[in-house]
């Protein structure tokens, strides 16, 4: 028999408890044998409970009267997702208890259709009030006290500010590939088919007062527009790139920075990525966008494996971290991250920094970024370089809005705006004898 869609919610949701993956990837996983409409419910799901998990958490430990067992912990996803569609999603209430009572047996405890059954029915007595009462700061802002403890420490002034931006849905932002169209042609096409939109603060960027489906956004298929944060987008333009530059693109993929950067010139770019199927994404969007690339699978930081010893002109370095800038769109980011998985994220983007820079020409730039909000990975992590390499210049960016830090620009998640996002742009100088720079 068909596993129903509500199953695979409770499993998804189970994986994710147990740190198994990501969700884009268990959604992907778990959509496969799923029609377009249970997909989209699958999604819509999922994500409405990691936006709400602690306080989902938290009401589910008021209904049950004893904790469940560690063996038994799918019947607490089970109720998560019950809980998720009666308190949030205004599903119809017979429908939703009696389809999670049956998930119960489809994951081999039918012995608990009367627990499930109990708390649910539980739940739609007391909901208005349950939904009202949060005990924690955890329940309150929906984030781990770990990191409601960096953000306030890190942004004192805003850290209110960025905890219910990351609870809120983002706005959908396209870039224009300026080789195909104007942003004012592409505003007026869409404008003429009713669609509201704005132009974005970043030169190419659009943002749609209300999000649309990708594949049938118009221009898409035939590469006249991308989706793409206008904060990320920023990237290409401080970077700057110019006709004949030959840059590296060093965690590339999928592949927006590099498409942005080839809309912008006529320069010869290397992408690299460590993940050969991520890779895989970059070459769609060359190909859509009528652009090309050099493509490479490799580690970054191991640079004998992948580079010819030609430096670079430019580098574009975005990297992998702790994604505390994008919790409004990756909202599992609030349950995957801990403080011991930002220590090694901190540490492996060391290394690739250290690696890079080796690749980069004298009088070359070039440009780290992150779409983290934490300190740890941005300012701290640049200064510590500057101590470490002589011969690398922190270069002031003044074309950029954000708050200016000492060692970079930091955008902050906004409501209308961009995502989370830092920016440092270094330059290489000569290096003297004594290893200082000239
Ligand atoms: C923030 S994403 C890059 C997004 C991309 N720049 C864009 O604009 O579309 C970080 C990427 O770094 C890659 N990555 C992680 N560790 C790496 C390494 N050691 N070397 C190269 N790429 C790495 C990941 O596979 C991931 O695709």
């Amino acid at each position: 028999m068909k596993k129903s869609v509500r199953a695979h919610a409770a499993e998804v949701i189970d994986a994710l408890q147990n740190q198994q993956s990501n969700l884009d990837v268990l959604i992907r996983k778990h959509s496969r044998t799923l029609a377009e409409n249970e997909k989209k419910f699958l999604q819509s799901v999922c994500y409405g409970i990691c936006r709400e998990w602690f306080h989902i958490q938290e009401i589910e430990s008021l209904l049950l009267d004893k904790p469940l067992k560690a063996r038994d912990q799918i019947l607490s996803s089970i109720v998560r997702c019950g809980i998720y569609e009666l308190g949030w999603m205004g599903s119809k209430e017979h429908a939703v208890v009696s389809e999670y009572v049956d998930v119960t047996v489809t994951e081999e405890r039918p012995w608990a259709r009367g627990l499930v059954n109990a708390v649910l029915r539980q739940f739609i007595r007391k909901k208005s009030e349950l939904k009202m009462e949060r005990h924690s700061a955890q329940t309150l802002w929906n984030h781990p006290q770990w990191l409601i403890d960096t953000i306030k420490i890190s942004w004192p002034e805003h850290w209110e500010q960025v905890l219910v931006e990351n609870n809120v849905h983002p706005p959908m932002t396209l870039r224009v590939n300026r080789r195909r169209q104007t942003r004012n042609d592409y505003l007026a096409r869409i404008k003429a088919l009713g669609i509201d939109a704005e132009q974005g603060s970043a030169a190419d960027s659009v943002r749609l007062s209300r999000p649309l489906a990708v594949q049938s956004l118009e221009g898409f298929a035939e590469g006249v527009v991308s989706v793409q944060d206008e904060s990320s987008q920023w990237a290409s333009v401080i970077l700057d790139p110019q006709n004949n530059e030959r840059i590296l693109d060093a965690c590339a993929a999928p592949g927006g920075k590099t498409c942005h950067l080839l809309e912008m010139a006529n320069s010869h770019i290397i992408a690299l990525d460590i993940s050969e199927k991520r890779l895989s994404r970059i070459k769609e969007n060359l190909v859509r966008l009528g652009l090309r690339a050099e493509l490479i699978a490799a580690d970054a930081s191991h640079i004998d494996s992948w580079w010819d010893q030609q430096h670079f002109d430019a580098i574009m370095l975005d990297l992998p971290c702790s994604a505390t800038g994008v919790i409004r769109r990756n909202p599992d980011v609030r349950l995957m991250r801990s403080e011991t998985s930002l220590k090694s994220l901190i540490g492996m983007q060391t290394m690739i920094l250290d690696a890079t820079w080796e690749t980069l020409k004298v009088g070359g730039r070039l440009l780290v970024t992150t779409c983290s909000i934490l300190p740890q990975e941005n300012q701290h992590q640049i200064k510590k370089f500057l101590d470490r390499h002589k011969d690398a210049q922190l270069t002031a960016i003044t074309n950029t809005p954000g708050i200016n830090t000492e060692f970079g620009i930091q955008h902050l998640p906004t409501h209308s705006g961009g995502d989370g996002f830092f920016y440092s742009l270094l330059v290489k100088s000569e290096p003297s004898y004594d290893g200082v720079s000239a």
